[in-house]
């Protein structure tokens, strides 16, 4: 735990990041020597530049493990029924044994069909309700969404274990603050918290944050978290990605989290950077719910 005047303890995500992608490399070896080529789609459409540079980065991460990567760009004009008959040709694909539909999408397409043709074999992103289902009844072998899973194993490797911790979460997302609820809530490694899921309709929501000996932010609302919401010694994960205006840097903007980083660090005992804490977690476990996906599939143990 912390003590009275030090600064908090950096958790290096790309370093853990880095620790998974070497151990996905060995599994895409492995599999490779039993005659099988793990392969990830990713369907991009329209020309959201954040979605661009996600779907970029995704396409590197495997190239780099060894995955075969298709990504498939459509217009943003595309269709409900265009969309779909690509999904469906996916779902067929022998080569393919992971996909993603990057969100957000479009107006005229409606996500949650799109999210349910996906085959739940193939479902990388964990978004299927087949999926979200197995992962609620805890089942080991369910595909775990990256980003969720990803803050599990950045503190399970970075020495924070949450079991019989007290967790506060803030933001109840279906992509991150609820299923994080739920896999620290499971009766298994990297669970056993006792979680307190707080959003926007939480009365006193500072004090509700402090009683976390770990708090995760997943709001969306830059430098939302205050010191004043921080237990001294706790340990932050700030999943939070955005973007604030800075005319002095190239882009004339910068990324910060949803945490006040400079003055929770002088509460906090370890916290997360932004950029360089969660977000390179979530392609990792993206790379990793691949190799589940084609093991699965191709019947390798
Ligand atoms: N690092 C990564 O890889 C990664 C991955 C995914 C997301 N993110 C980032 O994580 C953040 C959250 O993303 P998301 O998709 O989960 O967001 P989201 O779908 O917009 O959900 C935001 C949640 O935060 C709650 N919230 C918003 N303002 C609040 C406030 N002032 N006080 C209390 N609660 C508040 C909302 O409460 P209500 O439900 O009550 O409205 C909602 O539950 C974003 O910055 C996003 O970019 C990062």
């Amino acid at each position: 735990m912390k003590g009275s005047n030090k600064v908090a303890d950096v958790i290096d995500g790309k370093r853990v990041a880095a620790e998974i992608r070497q151990e996905v490399k060995q599994e895409v070896e492995d599999l490779r020597a039993n005659g099988v080529t793990p392969g990830l789609a990713v369907v991009l459409v329209g020309d959201n530049p954040a979605s661009a540079v996600y779907v970029r980065m995704k396409a590197k991460a495997c190239e780099e493990a060894g995955i075969y990567s298709r990504v498939i760009r459509l217009p943003v004009e595309t269709g409900q029924g265009e969309l779909e008959a690509v999904v469906d040709e996916l779902n067929a694909d022998g080569a393919i044994h992971g996909m993603l539909v990057q969100l957000p999408l479009p107006p005229q397409i409606e996500e949650r069909s799109i999210t349910w043709r996906i085959d739940p074999a193939k479902d990388v992103d964990g978004f299927h309700p087949m999926n979200v289902g197995r992962m609620m009844i805890g089942d080991p072998l369910a595909f775990r969404p990256a980003t969720p899973a990803g803050v599990i194993e950045l503190l399970m490797r970075s020495g924070y274990d949450p079991s019989g911790k007290r967790v506060t979460i803030v933001g109840r997302s279906n992509i991150v603050g609820k299923p994080l609820s739920v896999l620290l809530s499971q009766k298994m490694k990297g669970g056993n918290a006792t979680v307190t899921l707080a959003h926007s309709r939480t009365p006193d929501l500072p004090a509700v944050l402090r009683e976390g000996d770990i708090l995760v932010a997943a709001i969306g609302v830059p430098e939302f978290v205050k010191a004043g919401a921080v237990k001294p010694g706790a340990v932050v994960i700030d999943v939070g990605v955005n973007r604030v205006d800075d005319p002095g840097t190239e882009k004339g903007y910068r990324l910060v989290g949803d945490v006040a980083y400079e003055e929770v660090s002088q509460v906090a005992s370890a916290i997360t950077p932004v950029p360089g804490g969660v977000g390179p977690l979530t392609i990792a476990m993206l790379l990793k719910n691949c190799i589940v996906a084609t093991r699965g599939i191709a019947g390798i143990a």
